[in-house]
């Protein structure tokens, strides 16, 4: 190993890894150095660091966040809205951004989670697929070819290149689609030691959705979106076969109220049910996740018997250019996760682990929100647009999924 790579091990704690170089092959002593000098230790060290602080017990004001009902709009509003925002898109100022770049873990498919295939009423049908039949009647409303980004992870791109390739981006105009990759950090067990995986290279995982902000400014998009003047861009999951990610009377919405973010929402089922939900906490918007919003505010009702946090968040945003730009600069928060993972032990055996044994650290897309004093929210109907495959079975799973977009395809034929 190079003097450099050795002092930058000891700087940060991590000559364990030095330990593991009788095992290696020239050529795999080289990939190892390149990987260490491409990784900011500075940050993961900062970051690790955040798992040891006591949870914040700062006083948090939360307080109920204004949101528009669709349902309550007079058809009159709407196609005021609704116009608004068509004339954007249709003069090419809206994209898309699918977010692709997860492990779908919970699903236990294995492959990109967007390669998952579901039997509905149209027949048997890939995510992807349904991604882009939805894009393609926006485009056909709107009388253009929307411009298509799907973030992948290091893990999953070339798989999802591939299987696009092959099924010819499902006849979506190839050259509007582009796919990038988000970033990674390393997994470290918990003295904040990096581990190695099974090509003897430290082993690294994606950086959460909320890494989108920094890879579309690595890879060049953002720039990119400047060059074409897209101005308002839609970011949304892979895993919701109802999303309505081109949204004229949102962007129509979010231009009325002068708001540079907005994103959509549904009504909780009841207190109890596990979906964030909008608020503000000490004025500013934000995203609580249901485990981190007390019960007594969860049970809170207004006086039209509505709970007062009812907002849930079902990851559907539009965000203009400008704070893309703004939080290509930000570093958003890790939230640390302990999960188990396998690792290459020093005598080189490759060994699985029984229990949760390293750190994976994850930036949250909407944890950006609470640094604008306001964003527009708009609450849509569930069973129109909110149908997640996460499960494997039970709740939001493939079978719930097609039961959703079975009856929205039917009620559409009606
Ligand atoms: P989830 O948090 O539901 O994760 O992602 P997941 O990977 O799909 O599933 P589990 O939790 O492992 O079972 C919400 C959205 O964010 C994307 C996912 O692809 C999904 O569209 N995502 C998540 C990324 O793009 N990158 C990430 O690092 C994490």
């Amino acid at each position: 190993m190079e003097r450099q790579v050795i002092e930058i091990l000891e700087k940060y704690g991590q000559e364990h890894i030095l330990n593991y170089l009788k095992l290696l092959s020239p050529q795999e002593e080289k990939n190892l150095q390149e990987q260490i000098l491409k990784i900011d230790f500075e940050n993961l060290k900062n970051i690790y660091e955040g798992t040891k602080n006591k949870a914040n017990i700062e006083e948090k004001r939360i307080e109920h966040i204004h949101y528009t009902d669709k349902e309550k709009l007079t058809e009159a509003e709407k196609n005021n809205l609704e116009e608004i925002g068509k004339q954007i898109i249709s003069s090419g100022h809206y994209a898309v951004i699918t977010m692709a770049g997860g492990q779908g873990t919970r699903l236990g498919h294995s492959g990109p989670k967007g390669t998952y295939i579901l039997n509905t009423v149209n027949g048997p049908k890939y995510l992807f697929e349904i991604i882009v039949d939805t894009l393609k009647v926006a485009c056909q409303k709107c009388e253009v070819t929307i411009p298509w980004y799907i973030m992948t992870s290091r893990e999953n791109h070339e798989e999802t290149l591939n299987f696009l390739e092959k099924h010819n981006y499902f006849e979506y105009d190839k050259n509007k689609v582009k796919l990038f990759m988000q970033g990674e950090l390393p997994l470290v067990d918990i003295k904040g030691k990096v581990i190695l995986d099974n090509e003897k290279k430290i082993k690294e995982a994606a950086d959460g959705n909320g890494g989108i902000y920094e890879a579309i400014s690595k890879n060049g998009i953002l720039n990119e979106m400047k060059q074409n003047q897209i101005d308002w861009v839609f970011i949304s999951n892979i895993d919701n076969i109802l999303s309505n990610f081109v949204d004229p009377l949102l962007l129509g919405l979010t231009i009325k109220e002068n708001q540079k973010i907005a994103a959509k929402s549904v009504a909780k089922a009841n207190a109890q049910e596990k979906i964030g939900v909008f608020c503000k906490v000490n004025g500013k918007a934000k995203i609580i996740e249901y485990i981190d919003l007390p019960q007594e505010l969860a049970n809170k009702k207004n006086e039209q018997g509505e709970l007062l946090f009812g907002e849930g968040n079902f990851g559907n945003y539009l965000l203009n250019r400008s704070v893309l730009d703004d939080l290509a600069k930000t570093k958003l928060p890790y939230h640390a996760a302990f999960k188990k993972s396998d690792y290459l032990a020093e005598n080189g055996e490759y060994k699985n682990s029984e229990e949760p044994n390293v750190y994976k650290f994850e930036a949250f897309i909407f944890d950006a929100f609470e640094r604008y004093d306001n964003i527009t929210i708009l609450r849509v109907k569930r069973e129109d647009e909110f149908a997640p495959v996460k499960n494997k079975e039970g709740v939001d799973s493939p079978q719930t999924a097609i039961e959703l977009y079975n009856a929205k395809v039917v009620k559409s034929r009606l």
